[in-house]
């Protein structure tokens, strides 16, 4: 097992990784919950719910209530789903001394995190992530959301746990598809931060993934520590965001569902490697062919698998969450580990790349 802490002055925290910890981890943090008389509600997925039985049977002895969302998946983070959330919390008498655990992937992490955030104006809440993406990216940050008919992630609130406990037996569960999608995401850190790990993710097959895990966590939390709430003018949290702006696009464009996120990010990353190389900050030729070759070993797409109309995708691009004062912010690459944001790309030239990975005209 093994700590790093997220610090942010008062409200730092400990990333617990390791392996057949979250039983343990929990026990101890709930008995102290309970001994102080802090009522405890717990959001999981109906598929969890299914293939942790034992777990949710000890937690239902100690919580309040076990609050199961109505569907698996990006559905549930619907503001009906929201309310539906606040609802069970007031009814079970969740009060302001309240603890919130969510246990789940990206979704039900935002989802919890965003009701935490709000309810009684913030009661406490504690992150599980059980998919490899919510380990090594979404539970850590304090980033929460819901989504609206009018785009994702378009109503949330900056609001950090008080601890993430990250037990990696959960991903013994979760299906391959979504463990490659989650590998997008540990690709995308070596590529923006890490130069070793993009090796090491080169050298090996990653069996061991605990220390990748920690690595990730580690670059995550020390941007975040510099830059919580992404105000800063160059760098920063934006730089999480590296592969997001074609990602985003791709999956607004080919209709969500269509690709899992992490596989619309890696075909992301591709784009910003080629958009690097041909605005001529990445002097090295060898980059964009090693992360092509990185993805497809994580079985991770970088092209788009089918043809999506280059407009539609520029359209998309233009109306990301991440423009500002009209002009969108991309993350670029300098060499592999070492990533910059600018302001300064032209629309040609991306649209280029747009057609390098598949788009047509
Ligand atoms: N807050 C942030 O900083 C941040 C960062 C990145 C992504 N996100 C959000 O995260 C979401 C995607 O998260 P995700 O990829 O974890 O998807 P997800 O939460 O939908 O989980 C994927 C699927 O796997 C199932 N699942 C989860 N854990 C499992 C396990 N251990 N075994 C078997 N099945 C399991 C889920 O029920 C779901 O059906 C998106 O909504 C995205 O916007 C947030």
């Amino acid at each position: 097992m093994t700590t790093l802490e997220l610090s942010l002055g008062a409200r730092s925290y400990p990333i617990v990784i390791g392996e057949g910890i979250v039983e343990s981890q929990l026990r101890e943090r709930l008995e102290a919950y309970r001994q102080a008389h802090r009522p405890i509600a717990v959001v999981t997925s109906p598929a969890l719910f299914g293939l942790y039985r034992g777990l949710f049977k000890s937690l239902d002895e100690i919580a309040s209530v076990i609050y199961v969302t109505s569907v698996d998946g990006e559905g549930a983070k619907s503001t009906a789903e929201l309310v539906n959330l606040w609802e069970t919390l007031a009814q079970a008498h969740i009060d302001r001394s309240g603890v919130l655990l969510a246990i789940g992937g990206g979704v039900v992490g935002d989802l919890g995190g965003f009701a935490a955030a709000t309810f009684l104006r913030g009661i406490d809440f504690v992150q599980v992530p059980t998919t490899l993406l919510a380990m090594v990216d979404s539970s850590v940050g304090g980033k929460t959301a819901v989504n609206l008919a009018e785009g994702k992630n378009l109503v949330g609130a900056f609001y950090q746990p008080k601890a993430v406990i990250a037990d990696l037996d959960f991903l013994k569960t979760l299906p391959a598809g979504e463990f490659a999608a989650g590998m997008g995401e540990v690709v995308k850190y070596g590529l923006l931060g890490d130069a070793r790990l993009f090796e090491t993710l080169e050298e090996t097959n990653a069996d061991s993934l605990a220390p990748i895990v920690r690595r990730c966590c580690e670059i995550k939390a020390a941007i975040v520590a510099a830059d919580e709430r992404e105000t800063a003018g160059d760098g920063g949290r934006a730089l999480l965001n590296l592969g997001h702006t074609f990602g985003h696009a791709i999956e607004k464009v080919a209709g969500y569902g269509s690709y899992l996120h992490g596989e619309a990010v890696a075909v992301g990353l591709m784009g910003a490697a080629r958009l690097s190389e041909q605005l001529g900050f990445v002097p090295d030729k060898s980059v964009s062919p090693r992360v092509e070759a990185l993805l497809a070993k994580y079985k991770l797409p970088s092209r788009l698998r089918k043809a999506l109309p280059v407009e539609a995708l520029a359209a998309a691009m233009a109306s990301d969450k991440k423009v500002s004062a009209g002009t969108l912010k991309f993350v670029l690459l300098r060499s592999l580990g070492n990533a910059f944001t600018t302001r300064d790309v032209p629309a040609e030239t991306v649209k280029n790349i747009w057609r390098e990975l598949g788009a047509c005209d």
